[in-house]
């Protein structure tokens, strides 16, 4: 993982943690309404990729026992890890494609309302993403991928194809470099990567025709698995993150101004909307700036936040970064991955940083697309996360109306019961996250995903799920008061 070349080491502070008088009389544990879903409190816990589906995308027992783990502790809401809304293999990563994805999807609302005895509302991210090839052998790539053209054929000065292959095989970096076009390079460097301006491409073409009634069609069997809501994935390196960047220029309407680049995106939602009942949220996650050179930045995020409140959304959850456009040049046989760069950095930033940390990064923008959005007469709530973990940094946020509601991804995953111990006035018991990110490497091998503070504990236990390799638990260890 990429990090800031100051190299400053920060350690968590979680600060005093407030007795139980302290916690009922708090904001972060007072109701929220986010549309038709009463929050208990305004803790969320933001989607994360275990790693624990099927290869066809089905729900496992280990999928279940994650999440339940998670509702033992009683976030307010919490929210199921991406999950594909197209039936189409993709490797071990949840779908929602098709209505044979229902029961065991079901199955998991049941166990999270019995574990989390009702109290946590349960939403599930929908995400469509393009295709992306791991970085080919230069051999294979020369011989097997590349298409070669009259432009080839005439910079090397030669009139066959096989001939036009062997050439370049020989030559260089920097020949390459006068012969080859900057996505070509790209495809040899990094491997081959989708993107939505590739409207040469008709299935890249057609995607404002055919993603609003995928997303609509998973959000209805989201409802019918007895979800809460969903969360509409419009962030980090994917489809709708993409349409919504300022580097996306296409010209049939769904790109340019900033208005063209949130059609899409609002597109999908009213369909989503015409397909669910009006007792089911629908909100998205989207970034509060790309952290790329020629990306969004906050005031297009500002612009596309007051569009989603007045379309309706029910809760509005930022991000920051995760692109492909940084991310660092994969092994050969590896793929890019988004997170690996500085824009990822901003996405899970690590406790080795810069004079500014890795705690609340995404505060200080989420806080002014909160103004705009209040400017603009909508009190649509805001979810914000990034390096939160202690009690007082979660309240300082809700008072200092930074953000409606608080998110905690990796402390939730150091300790799912961070939410019931402050509640009981126990804070100090709670694991607290180190920002480590020995679990987003781990996400990145797309290995199942642990955290370094509870891996090896009581690996004997009775029953105990653990991973392929049988050398770290598959969940936290239990914690009663
Ligand atoms: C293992 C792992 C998997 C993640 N998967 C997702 C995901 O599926 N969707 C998403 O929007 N963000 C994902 N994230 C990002 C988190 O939701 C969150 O935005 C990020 O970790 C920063 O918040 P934190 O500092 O509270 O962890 C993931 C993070 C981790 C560590
Ligand atoms: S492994 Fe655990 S401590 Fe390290 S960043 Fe992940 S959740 Fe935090």
């Amino acid at each position: 993982m990429w990090r800031p070349p100051e190299r400053i080491r920060w350690k968590s502070d979680a600060g005093r943690w407030p007795t139980a008088d302290q916690a009922a009389a708090s904001r972060l544990f007072a109701a929220l309404d986010a549309g038709p879903m009463r929050l208990a409190a305004r803790t969320w816990v933001p989607a994360m990729v275990p790693w624990r589906a099927t290869e066809d995308g089905a729900v496992t027992p280990e999928v279940l026992a994650w999440y339940e783990r998670f509702a033992r502790g009683r976030p307010a809401a919490l929210v199921v890890e991406a999950t594909g809304i197209r039936d189409v293999p993709s490797g071990p990563l949840l779908r929602i494609g098709h209505d044979r994805f229902i029961p065991g999807l079901a199955e998991l609302v049941k166990r999270v309302r019995a574990a989390s005895g009702g109290e946590t509302r349960l939403l599930i991210q929908l995400i469509d993403f393009l295709a992306i090839r791991r970085r080919p052998p230069p051999e294979t790539f020369f011989r097997r991928y590349l298409a070669i053209t009259d432009r080839h054929r005439k910079a090397l000065g030669v009139a066959t194809d096989d001939e036009a292959r062997e050439r370049l095989l020989a030559l260089d970096d920097n020949a390459l470099e006068t012969v080859l076009d900057a996505r070509e390079l790209e495809s040899l460097r990094t491997g081959y990567r989708e993107r939505v301006t590739d409207t040469h491409l008709p299935h890249v073409r057609d995607l404002p025709k055919v993603l609003p009634e995928l997303f609509g069609r998973a959000a209805r069997r989201a409802e019918t698995a007895g979800f809460d809501g969903v969360e509409l994935h419009f962030a980090h390196a994917y489809t709708m993150a993409s349409f919504l960047s300022a580097l996306n220029d296409r010209s049939d309407g769904f790109g340019g101004s900033r208005a063209e680049r949130a059609r899409l995106p609002l597109q999908a939602y009213d369909v989503v909307r015409s397909m669910i009942s009006n007792r089911f949220a629908v909100g998205c996650r989207f970034l509060a700036e790309d952290c790329i050179e020629g990306g969004s930045t906050v005031d297009d995020a500002a612009y596309y936040a007051e569009r989603f409140a007045a379309a309706g959304m029910d809760f509005l959850s930022l991000s920051r970064g995760g692109k492909f456009e940084d991310a660092k040049q994969p092994a050969i046989g590896e793929a890019a991955y988004p997170y690996t760069g500085p824009s990822g950095y901003e996405c899970m930033p690590q406790f080795i940083s810069d004079t500014r940390g890795p705690f609340g990064r995404n505060l200080e923008p989420a806080a002014r697309i909160r103004a705009a959005v209040r400017a603009a007469g909508f009190a649509t709530p805001i979810v914000v996360s990034g390096g939160i973990h202690g009690f007082a940094q979660a309240e300082a946020v809700l008072t200092d109306g930074q953000a409606d509601i608080v998110g905690f991804a990796r402390q939730a995953l150091a300790d799912p019961d961070w939410f019931r111990k402050v509640r009981l006035g126990r804070g100090s018991e709670i694991r607290v996250c180190e920002y480590t990110n020995y679990c987003e490497a781990l996400d990145q091998k797309h290995a199942q995903v642990t955290c370094k503070l509870w891996d090896r504990q009581s690996l004997d236990e009775p029953g105990l799920l653990k991973s392929k390799d049988g050398k770290r638990r598959l969940v936290a260890p239990a914690w009663e008061p």
